[in-house]
């Protein structure tokens, strides 16, 4: 049995890779030729830890192959999986340009028997009210009787893409006619997850919501640890405690910089924008999407709060990344950072161990380095801006070629802070602030 994945960026990529390795035959279609061709030699076009290993096994032993053409693609597949992307356009919305146009592919040489599976992620109703009809009438067959029709949305995490498409934390199958959701699940035989056949506007929705969730509970976490840093308690510690109710649970109760990658903010502004096109002004999600543009400014308050004026000085910003362990710049929370450390008149040196070329693009105007040692030379504060464990590891002879041994941990890395102090490193983090304004005369802490 064959299935066809069209559209090989990251998530394309991931889910033909993966299920090959469940022991399917996958071809992978995509019309950058850029992107087929470092596929062909077994290299992913991104960092994603065990991809390219199970790639080139694929590529080894033919359950992979893959090429440009989505017409001979679908004629020879049973399975056609949509992975193509959905960027927000300007407006906020989701554009759906690429879906639609890659159907209109699809249904070219769409047959009797076939079973179509989105896996873009799309606002609910875009199936059913957009792709479906272009589907019929492009191939004069009718959906769920002459071909199935399936949403399947993902849930992975950059860096750990494959574990979560193999022990996923669940699997959602929106169908419009049962028997075909009931075949695109029994793929996943082999997969021991919590499974759920929905109908299709439910699957869509349960996407964008999930995401929407994560981001709030993050955004939540940053607008406590800035009221924890004015009075003084540690938010990592009052999310320790918060967290230990599961029907709160710990993850992501992370507070930083804020969030970014190709997924939180897109799926925010994508359930908000879908929202005010249904008149509901969706107010909460709102309040998550203006706490995230806020917070990684907080990085640079804090830097001049200590330091004054930024104009000439030199501020390194350690992590360029949207979050540790991959070279996706894509809304990371280092530009606004960078753009406004430029805007207050500062120098900006950068480093990351896997973005530095990707952020370069992003913004080419900073100078980047390639070690911690050569960004943190001569600055006058340093900004850590992602978890990288390099970056958790630090000491206080790192910190020794700064001008001006001041530091702002962005993302709660540096587990000793007070050590660093000891040693005439000046440490502000976010979520722990060094007033005592809640304890009282005699209140010291627990530690
Ligand atoms: C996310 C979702 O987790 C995943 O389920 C979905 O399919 C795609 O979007 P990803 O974009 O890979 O995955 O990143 P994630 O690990 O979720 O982190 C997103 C951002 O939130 C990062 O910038 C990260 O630094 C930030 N974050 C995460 C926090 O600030 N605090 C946290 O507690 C967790």
């Amino acid at each position: 049995m064959r299935i066809s994945v069209v559209g090989c960026g990251f998530v394309g990529l991931t889910t033909g890779v993966a299920l090959a390795h469940l022991g399917y035959r996958v071809h992978l279609v995509d019309i950058n030729k850029n992107r087929l061709s470092s596929i062909t030699e077994g290299e992913s076009p991104f960092y994603e830890p065990l991809l390219d290993k199970m790639l080139m096994t694929g590529l080894k032993n033919k359950t992979i192959t893959m090429g440009s053409d989505i017409e001979k693609a679908v004629k020879t597949s049973k399975f056609i999986i949509i992975a193509v992307q959905t960027p927000v356009d300007k407006g906020g919305s989701s554009n759906l340009s690429f879906l639609l146009k890659c159907s209109r592919s699809i249904a070219r040489s769409l047959s009797a028997g076939k079973i179509i599976i989105i896996k873009s992620t799309v606002p609910p109703g875009t199936t059913l009210n957009k792709v479906v009809p272009i589907l019929e009438s492009d191939s004069g067959l009718k959906a769920g009787k002459d071909f199935g029709i399936v949403m399947n949305p993902e849930f992975l995490q950059e860096g750990r893409a494959i574990k979560d498409t193999l022990e996923p934390s669940r699997i959602i199958v929106g169908s419009l006619k049962k028997k075909h959701g009931e075949q695109v699940m029994s793929l996943f035989h082999s997969i021991d997850a919590p499974k759920l056949i929905t109908d299709i506007p439910t699957a869509e929705m349960i996407k964008l919501v999930s995401n929407c969730f994560l981001a709030t509970k993050i955004s939540f976490a940053n607008e406590i640890a800035n009221l924890c840093e004015k009075v003084g308690v540690d938010v990592v510690e009052v999310m320790d405690g918060v967290g230990l109710d599961d029907r709160i649970g710990r993850r992501f109760l992370n507070a930083g910089l804020g969030f970014g990658g190709s997924c939180l903010p897109k799926d925010l502004s994508a359930l908000i924008a879908f929202s005010r096109n249904h008149d509901l002004n969706l107010r909460l999600l709102k309040a998550t999407e203006s706490v995230n543009s806020a917070q990684p400014l907080r990085a640079v308050d804090l830097l001049e709060e200590t330091l004054g004026s930024l104009k000439g000085k030199k501020i390194a910003i350690l992590g360029l990344a949207f979050k540790s362990g991959v070279d996706d710049v894509r809304d990371t929370r280092a530009l606004p950072i960078a753009t406004e450390l430029v805007s207050r008149g500062a120098t900006v040196m950068g480093y990351d161990p896997l973005a530095n070329e990707n952020f370069q693009k992003l913004l080419p105007s900073i100078s980047l380095k390639p070690s911690i040692k050569d960004a943190l030379f001569g600055a006058d504060g340093c900004i850590i801006q992602t978890e990288e464990k390099e970056f958790a590891k630090l000491r206080q002879q790192d910190f020794s070629g700064m001008r001006n041994r001041f530091v702002i941990d962005g993302r709660r890395v540096i587990q000793s802070p007070k050590k660093l102090t000891d040693f005439g490193i000046n440490i502000k983090a976010i979520g722990l602030g060094d007033t005592k304004s809640v304890r009282g005369k005699g209140g010291s802490s627990a530690k």
